[in-house]
Formats: structure tokens, sequence, C-alpha cells
């Protein structure tokens, strides 16, 4: 059986220190080279102006969505565009209240905490947080016993972006303490080719048109995953070709990343496999299907699942999951009789 979070296909987790630099360094800066989310971008120039225009620090935010779709590049840009500092730190890495303090302590007034993965926040930090978000101040307790008092700590005003990609996993108390809260969606074809261009063109490889189109069809609808395909296949296209990205090129490299025509990697297609072939294409209930996969729910649900359902692949009925038609073409299959009458 898979060792747990093996499954994840290291395209869309996992990232070397040189996969860090790469993408820092093609990190979009500014709003002219952040490409889509057009209702998220205008949710937040209101935030944004309304803030500067009250010269106060902009309501709190959370941003969510499956991985690598722009959260961390849109707390820069937001910062960047307020004149602010933007901390970043994790729910992981906030162990005690001291630590969140300490933090907070230090911000100057307006600046934003970036909180990436807020999900993972432990309790007791999570309620030390809410206070903090909603006047400014921190109650922390000296002492222990008999002799524990508490101390109020005014704080600066300040700003969290939270991003997660469970949301689900997020207390509604702490949600209830964000002013916006604003899901980012997949990409659609033509916004990665954009950002592939832009990223093609900082790191100096020629493409040719098709091939960018057709690598933009395969990057799961996820910038991320487009710009790491593209660096491998520039890679590739040095080593093996003349420097140039073509369609052959790009077909041999994906290939042996084991991206399909669909952009599909191998973690996307065995949860298709073992739905078809075990379950009969369902319908078949989360648990099951996360067990089977030695997968924790959520993740199935919040990061394998969307894209599938995105691209009309897996649909959620009452009685479960369940694959379509597409999905049995895609995988090569054809349904039996019976899988036939009980899903189509
Ligand atoms: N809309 C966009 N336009 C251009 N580039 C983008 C866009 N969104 C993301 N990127 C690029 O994709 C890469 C991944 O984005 P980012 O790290 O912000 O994702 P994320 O949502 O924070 O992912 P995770 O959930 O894994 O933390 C970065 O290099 C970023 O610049
Ligand atoms: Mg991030």
């Amino acid at each position: 059986m898979a060792k747990k979070n093996d499954f994840i296909d290291p395209l869309v987790n996992a990232v070397t220190p040189e996969e860090q630099n790469l993408l820092v360094s093609l990190r979009a800066g500014d709003w002219s080279e952040f490409a889509g989310q057009i209702g998220v971008k205008k949710a937040l120039h209101i935030a944004i102006a309304a803030a500067k225009k009250r010269k106060e620090p902009m309501e709190h935010i959370l941003l969510y969505g499956p991985p690598g779709l722009g959260k961390t590049t849109l707390a820069h840009i937001i910062g960047k565009e307020l004149g602010v500092n933007v901390r970043v730190t994790s729910g992981p890495a906030i162990e005690r209240s001291g630590d969140l303090a300490a933090i907070l302590t230090n911000l100057e007034p307006n600046d934003i905490l970036f909180i990436d993965e807020i999900h993972r926040l432990n309790k007791v930090v999570e309620e030390t947080l809410y206070p903090a978000m909603e006047d400014y101040a921190l109650d922390i307790v000296i002492g222990k016993g008999p002799s524990a008092r508490s101390v109020r700590l005014d704080l600066p005003p300040f700003t969290i972006i939270g991003a997660t990609t469970r949301a689900g996993l997020l207390s509604s108390p702490m949600r209830d303490r964000f002013g916006l809260i604003s899901r980012l969606e997949f990409y659609s074809p033509v916004e990665v080719e954009e950002i592939l261009e832009r990223a093609a063109k900082k790191l100096q490889v020629k493409m040719d048109a098709v091939a960018k189109k057709e690598l933009a069809k395969r990057s799961r609808g996820t910038p991320r995953i487009a710009l790491r395909l593209l660096k491998r296949v520039r890679d590739v296209a040095q080593v093996e070709g003349e420097g140039v990205i073509t369609v052959p090129i790009l077909d041999r490299s994906l290939s042996l990343f084991e991206v399909d025509g669909m952009g599909l990697d191998r973690s996307d297609r065995r949860l298709l496999t073992l739905m078809i072939d075990k379950f009969d294409g369902g319908p078949v209930g989360i648990e099951t299907l996360a067990a089977a996969l030695a997968e924790d729910m959520g993740t199935v649900e919040e990061v394998l699942e969307p894209y599938l359902m995105q691209i009309g692949f897996l649909k959620r009925t009452p009685r479960g999951r369940q694959v379509t038609q597409a999905a049995f073409t895609h995988m090569g299959k054809v349904p039996t009789k019976k899988q036939q009458e009980e899903l189509f």
C-alpha cells in the first residue's frame, strides 16, 4: 500500500530548494503580472482602496482554494499595493501563544501577517488570535497556578491574510473574523497561456505557439504546475532539441513526467482507475475512497477532486462519488453493461 502522502504527485507538492527559487523568481510581482481571478481581484481592489482611503489596516482576508493557484503571490501583491510589510508564517510554525505574541508585537502599523495553512493553527493559538484580530489586543497569562494573572497587551493595527487549501477544516469563529473570504478558481487555458508567455520571456526560452497552447491545456489549470512543467520542458528542449520548445519536445517531456493529454498526473489517474476497477465507477462514499487511496479524506476532497470535477470526470451524487463516461473514455476503459445502466 502507498505510504501516506506518497500519493500526491510531487508536481503539486514537494518543492526542491532549486524549484522554490525558480518559482520565487517567476512570481507575479504586481497586478499587471497576475493573470485571471477577475472576481477575487475586484474584491481585493475595493478592500485595498477602502483601507488606503481610511488610512487604516485592510480588513482581514481569507484566501482559499487548491494548491498553487496564487494565494501566497496575492498576499505579496496586496502588501506592495498598500506599501506595507508582509510577514510570512504558517499555522504549524506558531506553536504557542507566545510565538504569536512575538510576531504580532513586532509588526509595524498596518502591516500584513500572512498565515499559510491557517487551518493548522492549534486551538490555543487560535483563541489568542481572536481578540487580536478584533481589538488589536492580546490577553496573555503570566505565571502559573494561583499567582497567574492575565495582562492585556495592545498591538499595532494589522491585517491577517490567511491562506488554506482546506477551508472545510477552519472553525466557524475563525472564519467569522475575516472581512473578506475569497475562493481562488482554476485558471482557464488562455489565462495559463498568458502566465507561460511571461515566464518563458523571463527564462529566455522560445516556445512555439502550438506548444504553448498544449502546455497550458496540460497544466491542470494551475500556475505552479504550468511553471514547473515549463522549466522541465525547457531542460529537455536544451538537452535534446535546439532549445526551442516544440510539440514533440513537449510530448516527450510530459510523458517522462507522467502527465497525460488532459494534464492529469499519476495521482489523478490512480483515483480514476481505482474508482473504475474497484468500485465499478461508483457511487462510492468519500471515506471508502480515501481509505482505499490511503489518503486523508480532506486531501481527496479539497486537493484531488476539484480539478477532476471541474473537467467533468467526476461528480458528486447523494450516494457518493461517481466517474463519468468521459473519464471512462479518457482512461481507455469501456463500461460494462451493468455500469452503463447504473451510471449513465
Ligand atoms: N494569477 C497568476 N498569474 C501569474 N502567476 C501566478 C498566478 N498565480 C500564481 N502564479 C505563480 O504560480 C506560482 C505558485 O503560486 P503561489 O505560490 O502563490 O500559490 P499558492 O496558492 O500560495 O499555493 P500553496 O497553496 O501551495 O501555498 C508562483 O510562482 C506564482 O507567481
Ligand atoms: Mg502558498
